[in-house]
């Protein structure tokens, strides 16, 4: 396994480019499940988990050619010859429970395995099932998959309001509504900008949905889908995660294709520790020059609130901020996996249930640390930029998931950091 050498190395100055969204290509590449018709995404992000999912479709027969160094995935459905999600490719990311929704939608039937728990938390699929069961859906659990069928006819319109405003459950009631019979209304739908994005292909595919980025989407089945090629939105989590470095190690970086709007209230948020964020015509441009920012509280609430995704991230800032803050964490019950690692760099965190509290210190101090999940593991690469001495992140496979071509990013803009090829 492969471990991420970080050294402290002062300010950073210079561009990173923004990549495609992973959360939004991981529900894109299920949209090309609905169509007959070659869909084709551009601004693809290259990472691991867009070439689990590419596996994934494949082994239901789509056919997929990934071209332009990964930037641009074709994908053909029209030969489909198997609707079930085996458990050795689910189990490796929960987001394989996307093509629940457009399998039952294009074939009338699913068999999904449970994506089993996680490091944040459990992330059961009841929200998914009672969303699908409202379109006439019926979904059992047999030996840890889930096993969904259609109405004879096929998926009817229906109205299902959501107890949590879930990202996965929006989106797999879109997918599996686009095409079911009448008229469906979305309550209490998740509003991030993944969904926006999602409904912007959809619609290009011929889908009649209104209301997206709001919490009630309205959707009028229609017969088919045809073919597209859609852009894949800016990743606005790489985007977070990028403005901090800046933040944490002082200096001033442009984000290139970053926008505020994509954020909601964590620039905001930033910006009240001091640090200053302004939008150029290439995207975002971050400075620190004052050194130790202020510390800030936080809590993690669904979009446009701050996002759950930076809240590690956050965290990293908050252990070198000058004052006490707490970080409240109301999404996932279990996603506090990097405050160990970042006390074995000298932090001062003390963590009591969904909350934690983060007293600031000076500098913090190089150490081997462990990554845990992604964004776990992104945080303590960011923490190591601040650090005195060397920080060895191990099992970077997890931020492989998710951050491409980490070292070289973080390396252009001055940061001293390296991949140790593991055995
Ligand atoms: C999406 O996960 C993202 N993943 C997550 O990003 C993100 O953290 C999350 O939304 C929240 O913003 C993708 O888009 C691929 P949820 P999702 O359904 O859809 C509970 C990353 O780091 N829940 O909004 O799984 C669940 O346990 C990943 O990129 C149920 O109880 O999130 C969690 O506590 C991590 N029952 C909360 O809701 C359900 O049926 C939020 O889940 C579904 C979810």
């Amino acid at each position: 396994m492969d471990s991420i050498l970080v050294r402290g190395n002062g300010a950073l100055s210079g561009q990173i480019p923004i990549a495609g969204a992973k959360n939004a290509c991981l529900t894109l590449m299920p949209a090309t499940l609905l169509s007959e018709e070659p869909v084709t995404l551009t601004n693809a992000p290259r990472l691991s988990d867009i070439s689990t999912m590419r596996q994934l479709l494949q082994s239901f027969g789509a056919e997929i050619s990934v071209l332009n160094k990964g930037l641009v995935i074709a994908m053909s459905s029209h030969g489909l010859d198997n609707w079930r999600a085996d458990y050795d490719i689910v189990r490796k990311m929960r987001a394989s429970n996307l093509v629940l929704g457009p399998l039952l939608a294009r074939f009338g039937q699913a068999i999904v395995s449970l994506p089993g728990g996680c490091a944040i938390g459990a992330r059961p699929m009841d929200l998914h099932i009672t969303a699908l069961e409202a379109l006439g859906a019926e979904i059992e659990l047999k030996e840890g998959y889930l096993h969904a069928k259609a109405p004879l006819n096929g998926l009817k319109g229906g109205t299902h309001r959501l107890r949590f405003a879930s990202v996965g459950a929006t989106e797999n009631f879109l997918l599996a509504a686009c095409l079911a019979k009448g008229t469906s209304v979305l309550e209490n739908a998740a509003r991030e900008p993944e969904i926006v994005d999602l409904v912007s292909c959809l619609r290009k595919m011929g889908a009649q949905i209104e209301g997206e980025g709001s919490s009630r989407i309205v959707i009028e089945g229609v017969d088919r889908l045809h073919g597209a090629t859609h852009s894949v939105l800016v990743d606005r989590i790489e985007l977070g995660t990028y403005m901090l470095a800046p933040a944490i190690a002082g200096g001033e970086v442009e984000l290139l294709g970053g926008r505020m709007s994509l954020l909601g209230s964590f620039c905001e948020k930033l910006a009240k520790t001091g640090v200053e964020i302004n939008e150029t015509e290439a995207g975002l441009r971050v400075s620190n020059t004052k050194g130790r920012v202020k510390a800030v509280d936080v809590k993690t609430e669904v979009f446009p609130g701050f996002p759950t995704d930076l809240q590690a991230q956050m965290m990293a800032l908050m252990c070198t901020a000058e004052g006490v803050c707490h970080l409240e964490e109301t999404i996932f019950e279990n996603r506090f996996m990097h405050a160990p690692e970042l006390i074995r760099m000298g932090a001062s965190i003390d963590v009591k249930g969904g909350t934690a509290t983060v007293t600031g210190k000076p500098q913090l101090k190089g150490a081997p640390v462990m990554a845990t999940d992604l964004r776990a593991s992104v945080s303590l690469v960011l923490a190591g930029l601040a650090a005195q001495g060397e920080t060895v992140v191990s099992r970077v496979y997890h931020l492989d998931r998710g951050y491409e071509f980490i070292e070289e990013k973080l390396k252009a803009v001055g940061a001293d950091v390296e991949r140790i090829k593991g055995s």
